[in-house]
């Protein structure tokens, strides 16, 4: 096993009627900026449940937070939170409100030119705290120190990690996601099985029991989702689903393990230049970057073919990659980039912009520009 520092504040509040709880949590004497999107909220009863547990609070509401939140909508929130003295940030969202939130509550603190905080130029660590109520299981976003923030002037898509804004809370009521549309479920599941592949589809290190909660929380995530696709009110596979997304990405698999993350960076651009949802850009990325790397991953996909999708002992790493994409096939999840109408010609434009970034991802560091063009291709008509 690799050595390890692990650190997470965020107390998470999980079930049914939790979000009354809003009134205790917040600090009393706070400005609280409500932040969300769309207005999924709305339509869905989270929103009156919080304005009613906050009713004696100091609200400022900033609505329209888009999916991928963009630079200059968090720019133009940032601006309110400063002129209304700010001091306590609620995202009221899926992943999108929730890295925005992370954004701004650093931007609202920091001086110098705010892109610099998404693209790492600078790491400030004086941030406003943050608290959320999830809507949609997916990114992990509210249990971790990780947001994303676009930039469309510059087809940008940014990550960043600093640990001054983990949520102090995060109220997670699965009975809030049955209004998810099916593509946003699925999106949810695909995101987390993602983010457990990222930490465990690597090579040996020896940490088994790393290996064996991944392994799990991989088994849970592919025994609910038929159920869930079957019955999308059950209350039992949506509590799933909402814990799987929470404990993929919050710090305990990733620990003392090697990490690889070539799928997201490359599903950045698919998102960036052709507005893919991430986790349908994740879907038509991975299964391409295994057999790119299959070598190196032999032994580990094995394993998970083995242990998670119950292939026989005689299975191949080959086997498991196929029996993967059955199983986004079978929840409708395509695996190509010709689903959502890319070209071969846009596959070389996305790669030369890896290349132009000087892309080098992967747990070998070996995913550059030439290897993402690979992979792309190899997505072309599957
Ligand atoms: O904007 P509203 O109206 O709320 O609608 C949203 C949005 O259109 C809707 N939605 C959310 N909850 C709903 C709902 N609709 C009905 N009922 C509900 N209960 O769903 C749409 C998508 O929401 P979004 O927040 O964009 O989705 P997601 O949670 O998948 O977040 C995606 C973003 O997170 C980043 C992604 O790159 C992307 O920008 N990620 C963040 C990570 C992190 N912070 O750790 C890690 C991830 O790998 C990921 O990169
Ligand atoms: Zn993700």
């Amino acid at each position: 096993m690799l050595n390890f520092s692990c650190y997470n504040p965020t107390r998470i509040v999980f079930g049914q009627e939790t979000i009354p709880q809003l009134a205790q949590l917040c600090p009393a004497d706070a400005v609280i900026l409500l932040l969300y999107g769309g207005g999924s909220i709305k339509q869905n009863g989270v929103y009156e449940q919080t304005l009613a547990a906050l009713c004696k609070h100091t609200v400022v509401e900033y609505a329209g937070i888009e999916a991928n939140p963009q630079f200059d909508t968090c720019i133009q929130a940032r601006d309110l939170a400063r002129a209304e003295n700010v001091s306590f940030i609620l995202a009221v969202g899926g992943g999108s409100v929730i890295d925005a939130a992370k954004f701004i509550s650093l931007a609202i603190q920091y001086d110098g030119d705010a892109w610099d905080i998404p693209t790492n130029a600078a790491r400030p660590t004086e941030a406003i705290p943050l608290g959320t109520v999830l809507t949609l299981p997916a990114t992990g976003s509210e249990m971790n120190a990780n947001s994303v923030i676009s930039r469309s002037s510059l087809q940008a898509k940014e990550a960043f990690s600093n640990e001054a804004v983990f949520p102090v809370f995060s109220i997670l009521d699965p009975s809030v996601t049955t209004s998810l549309p099916l593509r946003q479920t699925l999106n949810g599941i695909v995101d987390a099985f993602m983010h457990i592949c990222e930490q465990y589809a690597t090579r040996d290190c020896g940490a088994r029991l790393q290996e064996r909660q991944a392994e799990a929380i991989l088994s849970s995530l592919i025994e609910v989702a038929p159920l869930l696709l079957a019955d999308p009110d059950n209350y039992q596979h949506r509590a799933t689903l909402m814990w799987c997304a929470t404990q993929a990405l919050n710090t305990t698999l990733g620990s003392g393990v090697v990490h690889d993350w070539a799928t997201h960076m490359i599903s950045h651009y698919l998102t960036a230049h052709h507005g893919l949802d991430h986790g349908q850009a994740l879907a038509v990325t991975l299964t391409h970057l295994w057999r790119h790397k299959i070598e190196a991953k032999r032994e580990r996909l094995q394993q998970y073919g083995q242990r998670v999708l119950g292939l026989s002992e005689t299975s191949s790493a080959e086997d498991a990659i196929c029996a993967t994409e059955e199983f986004f096939h079978s929840l409708g999840v395509p695996t190509s980039v010709t689903d959502y109408g890319l070209s071969e010609a846009d596959c070389l434009v996305l790669a030369d912009a890896a290349t132009a970034d000087h892309l080098m991802v992967g747990e070998d560091r070996d995913i550059d520009g030439t290897a993402m063009k690979e992979i792309l291709l190899a997505s072309l008509n599957k």
